[in-house]
């Protein structure tokens, strides 16, 4: 089988080529999945695509016709896929579920503490022989209450984490986990009841028809004064016009994030020569409480190599026409 790899990047390459063990035809192409680079496909039946390419229905349209019958993400999230799409016209798409929820969860912990304690300030401040500690003055996270809303794989790392910290840990989920709450004393709640009691929210959902622009301003105007928001998930599960508008009112404190509502043909490429045409981008990370992350949260070298070895599996089963456990099949929000 030909494997096309889309939105390939430099790192992942090495961890592709060893998972796969020379069995399949691998080919790399740095170009992103779109309507005008699907033709690349053309004598592939498989391609690899990241949560950056679009496979929406008219760029499945043209898969097909090309003679590609098998999609491999080489992520966990897939609101990029129209899968009910997918399903009808006989494409097969699998995912990469849980390659390393520890990579995600740990850079969630990354960036709030550099936020809370001004770790990016003070380093360049240091850079600049100023040692004076004014301006970096920050907030003990012990005793302090965090609301984790979606408690899956990514979310259930939290909980731990947090509650080592010395945290109350609130959640709100479509489903309760009996374990954490039985193990870490989380307590289950509405998302606005979360929203008024937590000092820091983590957003762990996927990103849904439900899910979309679910933080917006009727969850900001209930936060708790002096809120920290902390997204790892998708960007546009948080409607960014209005969390600029809580940012300047200050009913948010800060927001930490890896990932941006329309990140799409910005993110995973260097735009620093040419820069950006996004205004509300420009804005956002304009703010000294924001700090955004390049959706780098999956880039450890543990996590890459998981991803490898789940597109290889992927693309085993496929071959050897056996079931595969992370074949998709419902349908999901598409941005
Ligand atoms: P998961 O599927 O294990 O957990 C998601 C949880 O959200 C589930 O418990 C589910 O019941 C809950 N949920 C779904 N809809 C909800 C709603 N409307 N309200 C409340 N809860 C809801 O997923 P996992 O692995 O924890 O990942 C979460 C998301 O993180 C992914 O969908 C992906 O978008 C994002 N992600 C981001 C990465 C990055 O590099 N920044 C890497 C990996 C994942």
């Amino acid at each position: 089988m030909k494997l096309l790899v889309y939105s390939a990047k430099e790192f992942e390459i090495e961890s592709l080529n060893k998972a796969n063990k020379e069995k399949y035809k691998l080919t790399f192409v740095t170009e992103a999945l779109d309507t005008t680079t699907a033709v690349l496909a053309a004598g592939f039946e498989a391609v690899s695509i990241f949560s950056g390419d679009d496979a929406s229905l008219v760029v499945l349209e043209i898969l097909k016709d090309l003679g590609v019958k098998f999609i491999t993400l080489r992520s966990a999230g897939y609101n990029n896929v129209s899968i009910k799409s997918a399903k009808r016209i006989g494409l097969r798409v699998a995912n990469a579920p849980d390659y390393s929820p520890h990579a995600i969860a740990e850079h969630a912990i990354c960036l709030l503490l550099a936020l809370n304690r001004n770790l990016i300030q003070a380093n360049e401040q240091v850079k600049q022989y100023n040692f004076l500690l004014d301006g970096l003055v920050g907030h003990n996270l012990n005793g302090k209450t965090v609301g984790i809303v979606g408690t899956g794989k990514i979310g259930s790392i939290l909980v731990q984490l947090f509650h080592a910290f010395g945290c109350k840990v609130i959640a709100n989920d479509l489903v309760n986990n009996h374990y954490l709450e039985s193990q870490y004393d989380l307590q289950y709640m509405d998302l606005e009841s979360l929203c008024k009691q937590a000092d820091i929210i983590s957003i762990n959902v996927p990103l849904t028809y439900e899910t979309h622009h679910l933080f917006n301003k009727s969850l900001f105007n209930v936060m708790k004064p002096g809120a920290l928001l902390v997204n790892t998930a998708r960007g546009a599960v948080v409607k960014t016009r209005d969390l600029i508008k809580a940012l300047n009112s200050k009913a948010l404190s800060g927001y930490a994030t890896d990932v941006y509502e329309t990140e799409k043909g910005i993110f995973f490429r260097d735009n620093s020569k040419r820069g950006i045409k996004d205004e509300q981008l420009k804005e956002l990370i304009s703010f000294p409480n924001v700090l955004l992350t390049p959706h780098q949260a999956f880039v450890t070298k543990e996590a890459l190599e998981k991803i490898a070895e789940t597109t290889i599996y992927n693309i085993d089963c496929w071959y050897e026409r056996k079931g595969c456990r992370n074949e998709l099949g419902y349908e999901t929000f598409v941005s």
